[in-house]
């Protein structure tokens, strides 16, 4: 790309000529040789200003960085000049690698390493425009050494720049992982508090369900226990009345014994019946589910009398209707093998609600007058799935309760009256504890809790 200094001015042989040639490519080397060590682009380019400042005294240096093909924003000399048209005027019209100024006191510079456009370069105003040919010519000597200088820099700051970048993600990725660690403990902490404190719940509910249930048995014992206690009064008044009459005898004696013994052990089996019914099994057992829910009735009858609740369980195995727990005849049928007890237990709670539902409807006066409470219990098996349908006509569930009746503590009910963890303990035990589903649906004048239960 140099040009031979010689054919332009036609003068050879001048000793000054030759000095300051010798004098100029001395210090250009001088200059080149830090220049390919330099590792900063910014650094380069101010040395390669140096260079040319240092080289022909020139008032105006404009250097243009082309990256990817477009120019980006120049570097000037000096630093105050508006380059702006100059720029302008470099980018649109300057397509050749070298070019002299019109001025004669300056010239431009494409530097390319290989193909790749890397700047533009334009040196005027030089102090000595009679050298303008020779800085040209020298600038086309070291202009290979320029663009290398470039290139090496960019390539550096383009590793740089990765080496940084890969740096950047190492530290986003560490603190990202410290983050999902932290994120993750109080995850665990979190679900950890969730987890204690709902068994929390949970031993609270059973506390107090136990606590529930004993005071239904209670109850219901003392309700059992009304009849045959009355019954006892009335026997033992009248074993006085024989004695202060005469009549006491060995015969009325016998006949005394006899009927309060009786009553006697009617009340000594409820209290067993109802110690066994509310010991949760531990072990699964084979009944008939017919045959429990009639002993829940049989435990509930008293209260039934009192309260005018007749209740009916018909078998759609059979198409058999019973209307009194003592009529019920034993099916194989409806036999389900699970825990006993706490089905029994479910069972139990449902028809209570259905009894304080009736009850509770007639205090509203809203039973007529002669129309008595039913609770009605369906059992079909289909698929050996067993259902069973406890059925009641004590109003139904009111619409914006139904979607509630199951959670803890959700009751309609005073404080001495319910608790709400009768249908929440039920359907506990009706979904974990036995596998089944329980729901519920309102009919004409009451509702229906369905129970289904694989066999
Ligand atoms: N057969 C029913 N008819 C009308 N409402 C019912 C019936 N069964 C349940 N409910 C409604 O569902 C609510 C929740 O019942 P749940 O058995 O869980 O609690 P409770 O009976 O109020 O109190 P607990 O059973 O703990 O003594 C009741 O308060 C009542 O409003
Ligand atoms: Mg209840």
């Amino acid at each position: 790309m140099a040009m031979d200094l010689t054919s332009n001015n036609g003068e050879t042989g001048k000793l000054a000529v030759t000095d300051k040639r010798i004098a100029d490519y001395a210090m250009v080397l001088d200059l080149l040789g830090s220049l390919t060590e330099l590792t900063s682009e910014k650094v380069v380019i101010e040395s390669i200003i140096g260079l040319f400042r240092s080289l022909c005294a020139p008032s105006v240096v404009i250097y243009i960085p082309v990256i990817d093909d477009l120019p980006v924003e120049a570097i000037v000399f000096p630093v105050t000049l508006d380059a702006k048209p100059l720029v302008k005027d470099i980018i649109g019209n300057f397509h050749d690698d070298y070019s002299m100024k019109e001025s004669g006191s300056g010239f431009r510079l494409r530097i390319k390493y290989g193909e790749k456009l890397l700047c533009f370069i334009e040196v005027e105003g030089i102090a000595f425009p009679e050298y303008n040919y020779h800085y040209l010519n020298l600038s086309l000597h070291i202009v290979n050494v320029l663009a290398l200088s470039i290139h090496n820099a960019r390539t550096y700051e383009s590793f740089r720049r990765e080496i940084n970048e890969r740096k950047q993600l190492e530290i986003e990725l560490k603190e990202k992982t410290i983050q999902m660690e932290e994120l993750n403990r109080s995850l665990e902490q979190k679900v950890r508090k969730e987890i204690d404190a709902r068994r929390h719940k949970d031993q609270l509910l059973i506390q107090q369900s136990k606590m529930a249930a004993m005071g239904e048995m209670i109850g219901a014992i003392a309700h059992q226990w009304k009849q045959p206690l009355n019954s006892l009064s009335l026997l033992i008044l009248d074993v006085k009345d024989a004695y202060e009459f005469g009549e006491l005898d060995a015969g009325y004696l016998y006949t005394f014994v006899e009927r309060s013994m009786k009553e006697i052990s009617f009340m000594a089996k409820t209290v067993d019946d109802f110690r066994n019914f509310f010991k949760p099994s531990r072990e699964k057992e084979t009944f008939d589910l017919i045959e429990i829910t009639s002993e829940v009735f049989s435990m509930l009858s008293s209260q039934f009398n009192t309260n005018d609740i007749t209740y009916r369980i018909t078998c759609r195995v059979h198409n058999r209707t019973f209307f009194s727990y003592n009529d019920v005849i034993p099916c194989e049928a409806t036999q389900i093998t699970t825990y006993k007890n706490q089905l029994a237990h479910v069972i139990l709670n449902i028809i209570n609600n259905a009894k304080d539902a009736i009850i509770d409807r007639r205090q509203k006066g809203l039973l007529g007058a002669l129309e008595k409470g039913v609770i009605w219990v369906d059992c079909d098996k289909k698929d050996n799935v067993l259902r069973l349908e406890i059925g009641d006509n004590g109003g139904g569930v009111a619409d914006g309760v139904k979607d509630r009746i199951f959670e803890s503590y959700f009751t309609t009910k005073t404080e001495d009256k319910g608790t709400g963890i009768g249908l929440y303990m039920s359907k506990i035990i009706v979904e974990d504890k036995l596998g089944g589903k329980i729901h519920l649906r309102n009919v004409d004048n009451g509702s229906v809790f369905t129970l289904e239960l694989s066999v």
